[in-house]
């Protein structure tokens, strides 16, 4: 689907990105900001910003930026055309599409060929069930109670018995060996050739919420190693941004979803009718995983399975929902190994019953703890008190709720109060130190980033005025005069001195024009940090020229300080006059005249 610029055009203008991100997360106005939590990644202190004039997002935290379609990208795991979709639809537009070229055609992006051969080889996997070759398989279903409903709801199927079929009847349907093996259905070897690993298993497609199949994954019949294998990360299977069931549990009217630890267990799930199960894909559950859930704003149960492995995952999964502020419900379905064998053995109704027991997750995991310290000697109870009031700020998203389950921890094992408030003080963690409040003008000192590739570092200085002058390219005239982009920070700093400069001169500057021509994809997730560092308002023309005065001969200065670090031939020379004009600009008064200085 391709839309026209005009139409692109219009969607951005009727979605203010302030009434979109605020559909989503609550926003504070601070200075010319307003600043949040960042929903892509967990944090107690907002570094999450939205810059009205510029319709920008960025997260100072972790990174993230963008204009508002990027952000419902991100935000609901869409597509670029589906967050479009979506924008439109949320201002009433009718949706007006591209005719699309036979060129467009051949130039449209590999991931939807990808998706289109998961979804061949999906419909190849369930004939094969209900072909001769399959009997193995629906038999296999069958014996763990499976009806034909489910098998074709879930679109069930079995993989042949060698690797070659899928293969075979993917290339006649005309695709390449490239695209099969950047699909994850085949790899290629010397030996053997094109061929897939999926043989002799029953298939489980995984779908995503657009009803895509993106990966498998394939249970060996009876006993072998590995017992299920999954499709590996491709360009469109991430496995921690999926769930398993979440096709179906994000339109099922329960207010709840169940997670559990398998593909069976969801299944079978929804077979009794709870269609809101879902599970992580071959993987430990994800902060990523988390988040999605969080959004959609729903109690979250966990049917995890009842051994030892089964406990360390329900535990991982408390917390890290935790950290994202929901406090899950552990089902139990002992003495039951899984929810799957408590189902088919116990039935619907029991299995509600379960829910209505199942118990809050701090206490269970308190009860972890406990299970952890011998208690009659009492350096462990203060250790197992210590801890347990630990676990407790995981939880206490606010103050009632806190001391809610503080007098729970004092009611159920008898501490003290007064220990138990002693103990929270003690184990406060650090981020509840932390001031929340953030300076304004000049508002932010860049944060420097410890992960991933070198991230350029910028005084905040250069970002107010690159800012101010991104916002009102008016005072270019001004600025030219005393500074060159060349005279900005290395890195995306410079970058994005350059490019507007460029524009300035040439007379064609745009917000949205700047950041189409940043090319890379991590300078212009900076710039939107870069450029959102504004000025409170300031009343008198007079004083505004003072500011922008100072924020030159602050420029000025920083380069003088490179310079001089730096192994320029010239630099003295350079720094010398620099100096010069330095004194002169603090001395005296901006040059505002239009011809050259
Ligand atoms: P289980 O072994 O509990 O799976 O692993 P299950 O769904 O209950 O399997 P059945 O009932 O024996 O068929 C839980 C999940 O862990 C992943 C799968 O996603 C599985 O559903 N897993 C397990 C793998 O990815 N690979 C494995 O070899 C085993
Ligand atoms: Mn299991």
């Amino acid at each position: 689907m391709r839309y026209t610029d005009e139409f692109l055009q219009e969607v951005k203008d009727r979605n203010d990105i302030i009434d979109v991100v605020e559909s989503y997360i609550p926003l504070k106005k601070k200075g010319n900001n307003y600043w949040g939590l960042c929903p892509f990644h967990n944090e107690k202190t907002a570094s999450f910003s939205v810059y009205p004039p510029k319709q920008i997002f960025h997260c100072f935290g972790c990174g993230e930026g963008g204009d508002v379609i990027s952000f419902v990208m991100k935000y609901e795991n869409a597509s670029y055309p589906e967050a479009v979709r979506i924008l439109a639809e949320r201002a009433g537009m009718q949706i007006v599409e591209k005719e699309e070229s036979g060129e467009d055609r051949l130039r449209r992006s590999r991931s939807d060929v990808i998706k289109q051969i998961n979804s061949d080889a999906a419909a190849f996997y369930v004939k094969s069930l209900r072909s001769v070759h399959g009997e193995k398989g629906l038999k296999y279903f069958k014996e763990r109670g499976l009806t034909d409903e489910t098998i074709t709801h879930f679109g069930l199927g079995y993989s042949g018995t060698g690797g070659k079929e899928v293969v075979e009847y993917l290339k006649e349907k005309g695709y390449s060996d490239e695209m099969i093996i950047a699909a994850g259905i085949a790899t290629n070897s010397e030996k053997y050739g094109m061929s897939s690993p999926f043989f002799s298993r029953v298939m489980f497609p995984i779908i995503n919420i657009d009803k895509k199949v993106i990966g498998f994954g394939g249970r060996v019949l009876g006993s072998g190693e590995p017992k299920y294998l999954n499709t590996k990360e491709t360009e469109v299977f991430d496995k921690r941004r999926n769930l398993y069931g979440y096709n179906f549990a994000k339109r099922s009217r329960k207010k709840y979803y169940i997670l559990c630890e398998g593909y069976m267990d969801v299944i079978s799930m929804h077979q009794a009718g709870f269609d809101s199960a879902i599970a992580s894909l071959g993987t430990a559950f994800t902060e990523e995983q988390a988040a999605m859930i969080k959004r959609d704003r729903v109690d979250v149960y966990l049917a995890y399975d009842m051994d030892e492995a089964g406990e360390k995952a329900a535990l991982r999964a408390v917390k890290i929902l935790a950290s994202v502020g929901i406090t899950p419900r552990r089902i139990s379905v002992s003495p039951c190994k899984d929810p799957d064998e408590f189902i088919s053995k116990n039935g619907v109704e029991q299995f509600e019953k379960r829910l209505e027991d199942a118990e809050n997750g701090f206490l269970y995991i308190e009860d972890r703890v406990r299970d952890g310290y011998d208690l009659s000697d009492p350096e462990e109870r203060y250790k197992c008190q210590k801890e347990i009031v630990e676990n407790l700020w995981m939880f206490a998203a606010d103050e009632v709720k806190m001391s809610s389950y503080a007098a729970s921890i004092s009611e159920r094992y008898g501490y003290p109060k007064s220990e138990i408030s002693k103990l929270l003080e003690e184990t406060k963690p650090r981020e509840y130190k932390k001031a929340e409040e953030r300076p304004a003008y000049g508002a932010y000192t860049p944060p420097k980033k410890s992960s991933g590739k070198e991230k350029s570092t910028y005084s905040s200085a250069e970002s107010a005025l690159l800012t101010w002058l991104t916002d009102e390219p008016e005072i270019f005239s001004v600025v030219r005069k005393y500074l060159n982009a060349d005279d900005f920070s290395p890195g995306s700093c410079r970058e994005v001195a350059t490019k507007t400069f460029e524009l300035l001169e040439e007379g064609k500057f745009s917000v949205d024009t700047l950041f189409s021509e940043l090319e890379d994809e991590e300078v212009r997730s900076e710039a939107t940090g870069l450029l959102q560092n504004s000025a409170p308002e300031i009343d008198t023309a007079e004083k505004r020229m003072e500011m922008l005065k100072d924020l030159i001969v602050n420029v000025m200065e920083r380069k003088c300080e490179m310079l001089s670090s730096s192994d320029d031939q010239e630099k003295d020379l350079k720094i010398f006059n620099m100096r010069l004009e330095i004194d002169k600009l603090k001395s005296g008064k901006l040059n505002l005249s239009e011809e050259e200085s």
